[in-house]
């Protein structure tokens, strides 16, 4: 049973367009490790390799860290933070960031903003605090020098021992710098498979530890990825929605379509629209090609982007991503007076008058040129978010092969680094 679905009635173009021969190509080469990145195939697998042992050992150490401290700071950078980001916000309260009776999850080192680690500070004094540090690299600048301030602090709280027994390292199975210090400091490591990349990463420790401390059921994560990797392996374009998607994508992309849009009306999709960006720019963005990942969040958005999104440059398409069901039912309440006019409504969702704004902006901006279509996710739980992950995974992947890209690497990102590094004196470049 999928917990996704995907709708295409409101698209310009045909699907009888498609080159399914070509899908079917690409299909081989991810089956077969024969395309471009082979290397880092690690993730097709990752739901059903999932083990007990796995599940036991994570769920484990996030007890014992549940049961200890009252602030968790997850230390990271892109793929090394948006999936545990977005999974903890699609499945936890709007306005808490407690984990479901565990404790605050605060994140670092995805910035080098000296305001916003201050103030990190100034929130965690006086409680007691335990670190996740997260790079598969080890040598990412930005969590390298949060985890330093970090780490300072909580020695100078509680001693280098008290510091080791709370602190997690999640990093590769034997390289980088960081690696080297949790040895030689004797941190609890978990590691992160040679064969997975920073941004197909979020179903491995990278995201399920940090998930698992914030309350989530990560077994049921990894039930609902599972199903997805069922779904979305056969190479049937028909009955493979998360190839349908990747292949309307490429086809809008090659009719000039350049950017696709990811709209939500739900503000628990925020973070998730933003591993989506990451996964999709990272992946597809390379060669002078790729489709640009944008993201709006309805209704909100269509009192800021909605203007350009009915009438600005025709180069755009959509992609509503869709919450079947809320988890609790609003009713509008009846005013004796009608005094704002609102009675027509009385009675109804907040669900059902959030549907009809998608609807409505679905058709509208058909009407103005930008066609759309809908992944729906049936409600707010581990198994769909699971499902989700494995299908953007997937899609990303194909559509890299499908415009002849590399979807695994991220050689652009080196740039900005190197002239950083000249502009800091770093020793060796
Ligand atoms: O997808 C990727 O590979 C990147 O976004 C990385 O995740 C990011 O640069 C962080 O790298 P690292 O985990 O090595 O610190």
């Amino acid at each position: 049973m999928s917990n996704l679905s995907l709708d295409c009635k409101n698209l310009s173009v045909s699907e009888q367009e498609i080159n399914s021969e070509r899908v079917s190509l690409c299909h081989d080469q991810l089956e077969q490790g024969t395309g471009a990145g082979a290397d880092y195939l690690g993730w097709l697998h990752l739901p059903s390799r999932f083990s007990v042992s796995t599940a036991t050992e994570i769920e484990t150490t996030a007890r014992s860290i549940r049961d200890r401290c009252e602030a968790f700071i997850v230390v990271g950078i892109g793929g090394s933070y948006l999936g545990t980001r977005a999974g903890i916000s699609f499945l936890n309260s709007s306005f808490s960031n407690q984990g479901q009776g565990g404790p605050e999850i605060y994140f670092a080192g995805q910035n080098i903003s000296s305001d916003y680690h201050a103030d990190l500070f100034d929130l965690i004094s006086g409680r007691d605090v335990c670190l996740n540090v997260i790079s598969k690299s080890g040598t990412t600048t930005e969590p390298a020098i949060a985890f330093r301030l970090l780490k300072e602090m909580v020695e100078k709280k509680y001693g280098a021992d008290g510091a080791r027994d709370r602190i997690v390292v999640t990093t590769d199975a034997s390289r980088g710098a960081l690696k080297s210090l949790a040895d030689d400091l004797g941190y609890k490591t978990f590691v992160i498979p040679d064969d997975v990349g920073g941004r197909y990463s979020v179903l491995t420790p990278v995201g399920l530890f940090p998930m698992a401390v914030a309350g989530i059921d990560i077994q049921e994560l990894m039930e609902g990825a599972r199903q997805g990797e069922k779904l979305y392996s056969t190479g049937s374009l028909e009955q493979n929605d998360a190839y349908r998607y990747a292949a309307i994508r490429q086809l809008l992309y090659q009719k000039g379509k350049t950017t696709e849009i990811l709209a939500t009306f739900q503000p628990a999709f925020h973070y998730l629209a933003q591993w989506w960006k990451q996964l999709a720019g990272e992946s597809e963005g390379k060669q002078l090609k790729g489709i640009f990942p944008a993201s709006v969040e309805f209704t909100s958005d269509l009192h800021s982007m909605g203007q350009w999104i009915q009438e600005g440059s025709r180069n755009i398409f959509e992609t509503f991503l869709i919450l079947e069901s809320s988890r609790r039912q609003l009713k509008i309440p009846t005013f004796q007076n009608d005094a704002d006019g609102l009675n027509y409504l009385a009675g109804e969702t907040l669900d059902t008058v959030n549907e009809k704004a998608w609807l409505g902006t679905a058709s509208a901006h058909k009407e103005g040129g930008v066609p759309n279509m809908t992944l729906k996710i049936k409600d707010r739980s581990p198994a769909s978010l699971g499902q989700l992950i494995y299908f953007f995974e997937r899609a990303v992947a194909m559509t890299g092969y499908l415009n002849g890209v590399n979807p695994f690497d991220q050689p652009g990102v080196e740039f900005y680094k190197k002239n950083m590094f000249k502009l800091l004196g770093k020793p060796g470049l």
